[in-house]
């Protein structure tokens, strides 16, 4: 039998991109394809977790045994994050859009003779800060990743601290790497042992091998 080193731990991991609505028919979306998230789910489920994924819109069946959330925005995706604590683990590999639009239009914009209706955009909530900074029922281990075009390590470690996560997951996705939307990554553990943060440069590897061996650090320091 395969060995079920998070066996009864409560995970819960948050994929895909978000959908922000400008109106009933339009909306604001991202390149992320969920696969990365998919694949740490489907990864955390072999190990034994009990596996909670909150999902915006993607392409992706859901992966079996897994409990599955579909949401489209992120204010829909911070409730539905909330709404599963308390868990064990949690890990944010969601690409959450940074805005919405203000007012969200009732009716579908018209092309008036007065021109461009104008965009008012407002910050969405950051799930990851939100989740890491709460007082009660922060989840024992917090994993966010960072997405960058440049400086990657750097803006990663800056990132743990601002966000208050314990994890960083840090990958390069300019477009030269190919790696939004398609099927491998070029990862950075970063893991913060109080004022100290910890680099681990991973070779290039698939998505689901990336996920089986975060999955396997995590299995290691929740039960060594
Ligand atoms: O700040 P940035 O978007 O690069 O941070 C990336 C990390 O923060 C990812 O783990 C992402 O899932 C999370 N995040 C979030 N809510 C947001 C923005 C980012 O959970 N509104």
């Amino acid at each position: 039998p395969q060995p079920r080193p998070l066996a009864g731990k409560r995970m819960l991991i948050t994929a895909g991109p978000t959908h922000e609505p400008i109106d009933p028919v339009r909306y604001i979306a991202n390149r992320s394809s969920g696969k990365q998230g998919f694949a740490i789910a489907a990864a955390a489920h072999a190990a034994g977790a009990d596996v909670t994924l909150i999902s915006g819109p993607v392409e992706l069946d859901d992966p079996l045994g897994v409990t599955v959330k579909h949401v489209e925005s992120a204010r829909d995706m911070l409730r539905q994050v909330e709404a599963t604590l308390p868990v064990d683990i949690a890990i944010f590999a969601a690409a959450v859009a940074d805005w919405r639009v203000a007012s969200e239009g009732e009716q579908k914009l018209k092309k008036t003779a007065a021109g461009m209706p104008p965009l008012q955009l407002v910050e969405n909530p950051d799930i990851l800060a939100t989740i890491s900074h709460r007082k009660d029922g922060r989840p024992p281990l917090v994993i966010g990743f960072a997405a960058e075009t440049e400086h990657l390590i750097e803006n990663a470690k800056t990132k743990i601290a601002r966000k208050g996560c314990d994890w960083i997951v840090a990958n390069d996705v300019s477009p030269a790497t190919g790696v939004m939307g398609g099927d491998r990554n070029t990862v950075h553990l970063l893991t913060r042992h109080g004022e100290n943060i910890e680099v681990d440069s991973w070779p290039v590897m698939t998505k689901e091998e990336v996920a089986v061996e975060l999955i396997a650090h995590v299995a290691k320091t929740v039960s060594p």
